[in-house]
């Protein structure tokens, strides 16, 4: 459990929790959809979620580990099982709903938000940020640039899509969140770093209730209404790297992503 940090503006720190930051709120009559809600951040941001009184879609790609990781959701009837994604399955996900979400903003009053998990590992990729040339390069692969383009891709993909929303004129606001630095199943890959990491990590990690608090803070706390297009850190607005924050490479991405779930 992280015990550090100080309020930024929004009155919330590093060490406030995901049930702190929606504390009062009514999320009755609201439907979230969380992806790889199965396990870590995303299993936490769907338990507060719903106790907010959010129906909440859970989008696992293995229905029977979400059924085991989370018997006492079930027993709660606004909660259901789907599948899940990555980059581009977001992207097309994301697509597929928009109209959806457009429609339901415009007939309700009610802002439609989304959130993509990204992380400050989005400063690990490459110095071209995406690499257009070698987006699927077996050959060269090193695992930390490919994670820190898959979270530069994730801002990316919310940066861009704000600005559309906003030609749009639609009330839907499109943020990306680094939740901070969390003990998850997240380095289950890492062998021993891992072992030495979770020891470690009880005393220097966030633990997951606060590493839920970023993404539900931007999904439900009104503090955040009309705010689009930006990158959240422990609940408050951050600065991601120029990459990031570069507008003709969102479009670019947007153009690979849009043709790879769109083929002729
Ligand atoms: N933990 C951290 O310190 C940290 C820091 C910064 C950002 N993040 C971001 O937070 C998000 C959640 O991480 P976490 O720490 O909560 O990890 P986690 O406990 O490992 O949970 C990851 C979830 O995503 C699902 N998933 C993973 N790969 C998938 C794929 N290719 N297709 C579909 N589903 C997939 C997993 O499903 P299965 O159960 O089926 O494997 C699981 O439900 C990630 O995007 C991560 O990059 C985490």
């Amino acid at each position: 459990m992280w015990i550090f940090g100080s309020k930024g503006p929004s009155g919330f720190s590093s060490s406030s929790t995901a049930e702190e930051v929606t504390q009062g709120i009514d999320g009755t009559g609201l439907t979230a959809i969380v992806t790889g809600a199965s396990s870590g951040i995303r299993m936490e941001t769907t338990r507060v979620l719903a106790l907010r009184g959010v129906h909440v879609i859970m989008a696992v790609r293995n229905v029977d580990a979400g059924i085991m990781a989370t018997p006492f959701m079930l027993s709660q009837d606004n909660i259901e099982m789907q599948f899940a994604t990555n980059h581009l399955g977001h992207f097309l996900l994301t697509d597929l709903l928009l109209e959806t979400m457009k429609n339901t903003a415009r007939e309700s009053n009610t802002e439609g938000r989304v959130v993509n998990l990204s992380s400050e590992g989005h400063r690990f990729a490459s110095s071209e940020g995406i690499r257009f040339d070698k987006i699927n390069d077996e050959s060269g692969y090193n695992a930390w640039s490919a994670y820190g383009q898959s979270k530069l891709a994730n801002i990316l993909h919310v940066k861009e899509l704000a600005r559309r929303l906003k030609e749009d004129v639609v009330e839907i606001t499109a943020n990306s969140v680094h939740p901070g630095a969390i003990r998850t199943n997240l380095s289950r890959h890492l062998g021993l770093m891992n072992s030495i990491g979770h020891i470690v990590g009880k005393f220097f990690l966030k633990n997951v209730q606060q590493g839920a608090a970023t993404t539900c803070y931007v999904a439900l706390n009104p503090q955040v209404k009309g705010v689009s297009g930006e990158y959240f850190f422990d609940c408050n607005i951050g600065n991601p790297s120029s990459k990031a924050k570069d507008a003709d490479l969102a479009k670019r991405l947007w153009d690979l992503s849009f043709n790879f779930t769109n083929p002729k």
